[in-house]
């Protein structure tokens, strides 16, 4: 099993980020070889702040490793550190339907938001079919959210292998439909673009004062509440064991208990989380050197897999 999943480096990083897809990779790495990329080419679509890139990129790098990203076994790598890919993003382009990208979710929920409805932005699932397939990746760890990337990375995958002989391995996408969908403090899905999310590295106390604003129904402290619907909740049930799940599960229907009790309780679990990690984050912050060895590594491990395939899709489309 050849495991591969990215991230755009155009925010801090959040518990939806980690739930939906830093925790599920970071599990998989002990399962097959592992690959992990910052996908700064794809925060180009968003960010025009070099400064911002940078500092986005090197954030996440230590995001990762202090969140358990072990370089032993994943390849941790800058997207832009294998150029190759804009090449294969091209090869993959000009066999891409231009109805396959209109019917992508992502470049109208993006521009929706705001962001310029740039070439780049549209194309952009291409260009992650390229990450994909540029080093044979079989199982790709996402949140719910880019299930259609992957089915965009297939059917082009496919379409490639058809006309010109089996170049690319076809990839699975991996989701795990227990934690599909984290909301934000609104509500909506959590997302950097929101302005609705929790962070991993925020402040603690910042923090705390987030989840007691977390939009609740209105129902008396007296009654029963509903754990289902509560946003509360289903952050608490994120963090919970199943014991602790149960309980406060309970506490919600017998009623008498406040919605600010929950909270409290959720921002302790949530603080004990992640106190660790922030620990060794700080360590590794301090040692810039160490991480960037840890890149060049990554860097190296996967540009040897990404030039076989490179070499045979060159070959295959009559470049060579
Ligand atoms: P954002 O929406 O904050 O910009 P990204 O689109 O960069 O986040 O997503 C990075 C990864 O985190 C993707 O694999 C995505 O599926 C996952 N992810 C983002 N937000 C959530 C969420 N609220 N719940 C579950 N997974 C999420
Ligand atoms: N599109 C993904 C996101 O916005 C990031 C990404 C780019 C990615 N290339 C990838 C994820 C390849 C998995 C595999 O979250």
């Amino acid at each position: 099993m050849r495991i591969l999943s990215g991230i755009q480096p155009s925010g801090k990083l959040h518990i939806g980020n980690y739930f939906g897809m830093m925790k599920p990779a970071l599990e998989l790495q002990s399962q097959g070889e592992a690959f992990l990329f910052i996908a700064d080419y794809h925060a180009l679509t968003s960010t025009r702040d070099p400064a911002l890139v940078r500092e986005y990129s090197r954030d996440v790098a230590l995001d990762f490793l202090a969140c358990g990203l072990d370089p032993e076994r994943t390849a941790f790598y800058r997207q832009s550190d294998l150029p190759e890919v804009t090449e294969l993003a091209w090869m993959l382009s000009v066999i891409t339907p231009m109805g396959l990208l209109e019917r992508c979710h992502s470049f109208k929920d993006k521009t929706a938001k705001g962001l310029p409805a740039t070439h780049g932005l549209f194309a952009y699932p291409v260009l992650m079919a390229a990450d994909i397939l540029i080093v044979s990746a079989t199982v790709v760890p996402v949140g719910r959210d880019q299930k259609q990337h992957l089915e965009v990375t297939r059917d082009l995958a496919l379409k490639f292998n058809q006309h010109y002989g089996e170049v690319f391995t076809i990839p699975e996408p991996s989701i795990r439909e227990d934690v599909a969908l984290v909301p934000g403090v609104d509500g909506q899905k959590m997302s950097k673009s929101y302005n609705n999310t929790i962070e991993i590295f925020g402040d603690p106390k910042a923090t705390r004062k987030k989840i007691m604003k977390i939009v609740t129904d209105s129902t008396p402290v007296e009654d029963p509440k509903n754990p289902d619907t509560c946003n509360v909740f289903a952050l608490y049930r994120l963090f919970a064991t199943e014991e602790q799940r149960a309980d406060l599960a309970g506490r919600y229907r017998a009623g008498g208990m406040g919605y600010g009790q929950a909270k409290k309780e959720l921002a302790d679990l949530v603080d004990a989380h992640f106190q660790p990690f922030r620990e060794r984050r700080e360590a590794l912050a301090a040692d810039p050197a160490y991480v960037d060895a840890v890149l060049a590594a990554g860097a190296n491990k996967a540009r040897a897999a990404a030039l076989d395939v490179m070499d045979r899709a060159r070959h295959a489309v009559g470049l060579r």
